[in-house]
């Protein structure tokens, strides 16, 4: 409602064979480039194994395994949960008013499960929102906050925490155990899930990369990143059902927003406007393909 663009698939898609080029630069100088990506695109190979990703063996696989078990022992995303949890309950804002009128789909500040049916068709928005838009939704309507300060600092650091990423702790963490059920019944939900599956394959950018370049083969890693293969139903609910993470190389629990962040940087595609209706459309493709896997996270990653 305080959206009124609504850009469709055939927008989308020109505006990112228009921007490619130009983003490039500024989305690889916010973070450090992997360094396979950042070798000048050696020519239409590039295009086949990007990232020279390495076969995975069983040795391997079970040493990550140890690696990611060791680090499961004491899951710091229990700090982000708790914070998030008083943020749900505070009152704040210009309207003083917590969260705990908030509808995440199952009824005024009911967490309990929500998350593991979202992304989802809302009729107070008229749109398909994932867990970020909608608590941006709340942040307006309920506290009053505005639209531009309720999307500031979606992702923290370790100056200055997100409030945001707490939320999504709290909430999330309340579906640990649900099992996936992303409903496809309204129109826009519909719609939503054919523009996400278009973002997914459509290639552009100054590599001509699209998501399945780096995420639609079997047992493929990049050291010791795996990169699934998110076009199958197994590991694409495997990969689904673990984010949000704390992430221990960055020191910072991490979205889906931001994870889906990442990946556009990683494409060398412009950069990801939080909440936007693309993102939330390639959510629901993921979300909904990740349909009977179990909830399990927040979880914890290298
Ligand atoms: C250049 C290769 C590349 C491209 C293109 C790419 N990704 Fe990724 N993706 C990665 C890497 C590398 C990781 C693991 C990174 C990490 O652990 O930080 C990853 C991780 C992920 C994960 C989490 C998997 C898990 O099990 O934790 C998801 C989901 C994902 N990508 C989605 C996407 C989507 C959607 C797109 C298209 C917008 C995309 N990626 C494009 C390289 C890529």
């Amino acid at each position: 409602m305080y959206r009124t663009i609504k850009p469709t698939a055939v927008k989308w898609l020109a505006a990112v064979a228009a921007f490619g080029l130009i983003a490039a630069g500024t989305a690889g100088a916010q973070a450090p480039a992997p360094k396979a990506a950042a070798k000048p695109a050696a020519a239409s190979k590039a295009v086949a194994a990007p990232v020279t990703p390495a076969k995975s063996t069983d040795a391997t696989v079970r040493e990550i395994e140890k690696y990611r078990e060791a680090l499961a022992d004491g899951n710091p995303a229990d700090l982000w949960e708790a914070r998030g949890e008083d943020l749900w309950k505070q009152k704040r804002g210009p309207k003083n008013a917590s969260f705990e009128k908030c509808d995440l789909g199952l009824g005024e500040g009911v967490v309990k499960g929500a998350y593991a049916k979202l992304p989802r068709y809302f009729e107070d928005t008229d749109r398909v929102q994932d867990l970020e838009s909608r608590l941006v939704t709340c942040m307006v309507m309920l506290q009053g906050f505005k639209y531009d300060q309720a999307k500031r600092a979606p992702f923290g650091s370790a100056e200055n925490k997100s409030n945001m990423e707490a939320l999504v702790a709290y909430v999330t963490a309340n579906s640990r155990g649900a099992k996936m059920n992303v409903s496809l019944s309204h129109a826009k939900e519909k719609e939503a899930y054919a523009i996400g599956k278009k973002m997914f394959f459509h290639r552009g950018g100054p590599h001509d990369f699209s998501c399945a370049t780096c995420h639609a083969q079997d047992n493929i890693r990049i050291r010791l990143q795996d990169l699934p293969n998110l076009t199958k139903q197994e590991p694409a609910q495997r990969a689904y059902t673990s984010w949000p993470a704390y992430r221990v190389s960055q020191g910072e629990l991490r979205s889906f927003q931001w994870r889906l962040f990442d990946c556009f940087r990683q494409q060398r595609f412009p950069e990801l406007d939080f909440t936007s209706e693309g993102s939330v459309a390639l959510t629901t493709y993921l979300a909904r393909n990740a349909n009977g896997g179990i909830f399990n996270a927040p979880a914890i990653k290298r």
